[in-house]
């Protein structure tokens, strides 16, 4: 099966991600061998900070990004990770951010350092900002803003606001904090996540291209294959075609449920 990544720092050199072509090369030849085939890529813009020669910086490094993808056969679209904040009304009224190439998705993340009262107090008021521009924004990694559980009422209300669920690789497979991975196994089991995918930052370590180990723990896991595709390729594939998704509606066993966590 080929993966789609709708979320990563692949492109070398503008943000905290991929620091050099060097490490670029690197971290593309691992995309190739987990069986990534298209990349969505989204650098940092901090409302408020990112400028909008930063901002024709960016374009350029993205389209130096698909130019050596193709040579692993890897197509790259342009994408950004829009940090909301109090200055967002400002930054989207200037035209500072990128949508996915296309589409009218937009990949949407809160600063994940704040409390988790900040993240329920103010998020959903920034992402008016968003909407009303006509956006339909995909929240990156909902799984990090929720420090002591997840709280899957607020997920649902942002789902019914029509944002678009995605969790990391990451807390998938258990490489960063355990209450991350915590809040994604209670989000897949609820149907609340929507898109898988990696937020590529380096070529070693724990924010690699790794799909296909997500999915494989998936699997492990007990869920479906059916559903793995979905969240890993599925619709990640619709987002790029700016199609809706598809709503998951699948159940572990309760052995599963109850043991592999
Ligand atoms: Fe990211």
């Amino acid at each position: 099966m080929s993966y789609i990544d709708i979320h990563g720092h692949y492109a070398w050199g503008i943000d905290d991600g991929v620091k050099d072509l060097e490490m670029a090369k690197k971290t593309l030849s691992i995309a190739a061998l987990e069986g990534i085939d298209t990349i969505v890529a989204t650098p940092h813009f901090t409302s408020g900070k990112t400028t909008k020669e930063d901002q024709e910086k960016m374009i350029a490094r993205i389209n130096d990004l698909k130019a050596l993808a193709s040579t692993y056969n890897i197509k790259v679209l342009q994408g950004c990770e829009l940090m909301l904040n109090k200055d967002s009304d400002e930054a989207i009224e200037k035209g500072i951010y990128l949508p996915f190439e296309n589409t009218k998705y937009m990949l949407c993340e809160y600063d994940v350092t704040k409390p988790t009262q900040s993240f329920l107090n103010h998020f959903d008021d920034y992402l008016r900002s968003v909407r009303i521009k006509g956006y339909k924004p995909i929240i990156a990694h909902v799984e990090r803003y929720f420090h002591e559980g997840i709280d899957l009422d607020y997920v649902q209300y942002l789902i019914d606001l029509g944002c678009v669920i995605q969790i990391n690789t990451t807390s998938v497979l258990g490489l960063g904090l355990p209450v991350h991975t915590q809040n994604a196994m209670k989000l897949l089991d609820a149907n609340m996540v929507h898109v898988i995918a990696t937020d590529t930052h380096q070529c070693e370590g724990r924010r690699v291209p790794n799909m296909q180990k997500a999915y494989d723990t998936l699997i492990d896991k007990g869920f479906s294959k059916t559903y793995a595709e979905l969240l890993l390729s599925g619709n990640p594939n619709h987002l790029i075609l700016n199609e809706e998704i598809e709503y998951p509606h699948y159940k572990r066993s309760f052995f599963a449920r109850k043991f592999k966590h």
